[in-house]
């Protein structure tokens, strides 16, 4: 008989009722009470169990009974630290709640109060130094949260205190930096994976199959768009003002929405990137010392030519592609993707991708496996952003081969 003492009013006194209720719902007690299940009132009644207290100890010892109750051992499980606890970490962490083989055990920001409500709300124990965090023994994985200028050293800390690494887009913001990150979780034998969640968006992965599949033959053009007002400086945005800080942020448009959106297109094709012409420019006062609007041209390994144009200064927004191949093609609006003119139904929605990342991440760092978005995979779109970049300062074509 599992004993429950933090199961206050379960009324059988020895936690039975509570060994029923774990088994049947949900792997947190926050999920507990929050859950859309109709019927949990209805459960707790039945099972006689009063009220869970939502405790970060209590949410961690209930999860920890639920993995039991499934009949999987500890080390099916992957104990991860959250470092940052901001804005996207809190994705992280609802996308930890809502996968069996993870769980958050830490949490560390230097802002003390994020990190205790993240805790609190989340589980875990709250850190503000980096360094306690990874002393902390039951910490096997950290995910890396935190403004882009930190992620390369965070990573190098983390691998080398023997944690397995998930970091953030953009991987670093040097090319010389991703190496340096790569050779750190090499030595150290520890699995590092980069938060491309765009790969694990059900509809790309339809897509990149589709490809894959021949299913429009040769890929010849493939032109991407992504406009949108970014402005962190406006009242209300959920976005912190470091976005726009070089220093720290890097050239935004590049280095916020660049890693998702040349990371896909070689992605797509299985090819990697041989030369990239870029022309960039700086529009407004927002973005002030920086190029705001990028279009570049790049030229695959397997002779295909694919188009980005983005900028971050334009009011109205797109987010959209075609393909073209030798045997049809394919158009990609939003989640909507037509095949040859006709709609293509697609499994799970973007809203999936985050969970779907997460899942990955512990499932390789449990199995020792590769991750898809590693970061040797990732390094070269950070190659291609980097050369994107001075094409357009130098007014040339620049060749990947110089990042090799
Ligand atoms: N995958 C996506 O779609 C997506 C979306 C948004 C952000 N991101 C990425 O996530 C990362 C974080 O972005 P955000 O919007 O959550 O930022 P944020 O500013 O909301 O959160 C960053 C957190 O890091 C903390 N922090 C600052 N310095 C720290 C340090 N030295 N150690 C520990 N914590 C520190 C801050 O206090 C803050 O709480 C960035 O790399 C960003 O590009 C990805």
């Amino acid at each position: 008989m599992i004993k429950a003492p933090f199961c206050l009013g379960d009324r059988s006194n020895d936690g039975s009722a509570l060994e029923i209720c774990h088994a049947k719902i949900m792997p947190t007690a926050r999920q507990l009470f929050k859950s859309r299940l109709p019927n949990v009132a209805e459960l707790l009644r039945m099972t006689n169990v009063g009220v869970i207290k939502s405790s970060t100890k209590e949410s961690v010892s209930l999860r920890l009974l639920y993995f039991k109750s499934k009949g999987m051992k500890m080390n099916d499980v992957l104990s991860v630290g959250v470092i940052g606890a901001g804005g996207i970490a809190r994705s992280h962490m609802r996308a930890i709640e809502q996968n069996d083989n993870i769980r958050l055990v830490a949490v560390m920001d230097v802002d003390a109060d994020r990190a205790e409500s993240a805790a609190a709300e989340y589980g875990g124990k709250a850190y503000t130094n980096l360094e306690a965090l990874l002393e902390d023994a039951e910490v096997e994985a950290v995910h890396v949260c935190t403004p882009h200028s930190l992620h390369a050293d965070q990573v190098v800390a983390a691998t080398a205190a023997g944690k397995h690494v998930l970091v953030e887009k953009p991987m670093a913001l040097t090319v010389v930096d991703c190496d340096r990150m790569i050779e750190a979780c090499d030595q150290a034998g520890k699995i590092l994976m980069v938060g491309q969640v765009m790969r694990y968006y059900p509809v790309n992965r339809l897509i990149r199959q589709m490809i894959a599949d021949g299913e429009i033959g040769e890929v010849g053009h493939l032109m991407r768009r992504r406009y949108s007002y970014f402005n962190p400086t406006q009242p209300g945005s959920r976005y912190r003002h470091w976005y726009l800080d070089l220093e720290v942020g890097g050239i935004c448009v590049l280095y916020c929405f660049g890693p998702h959106e040349y990371d896909i297109l070689h992605w797509y094709l299985d090819s990697p990137v041989q030369q990239v012409y870029a022309q960039g420019t700086e529009s407004t006062e927002l973005y002030e010392g920086q190029k705001d609007s990028y279009t570049a041209v790049m030229t695959h390994a397997n002779g295909a030519v694919s188009v980005l144009s983005q900028s971050v200064v334009c009011h109205a927004s797109a987010h959209d592609q075609y393909i073209v191949g030798s045997k049809g093609s394919m158009m990609l609006a939003g989640q909507k993707l037509l095949v040859n003119g006709e709609a293509v139904p697609v499994n799970g929605a973007n809203g999936d991708g985050m969970s779907n990342q997460i899942r990955e991440f512990a499932t390789c760092c449990l199995e020792g496996r590769e991750p898809d978005a590693s970061g040797r995979s990732v390094r070269h779109s950070m190659a291609v952003i980097e050369a994107a970049k001075h094409s357009a300062e130098w007014n040339a074509p620049v060749q990947i081969s110089e990042f090799e």
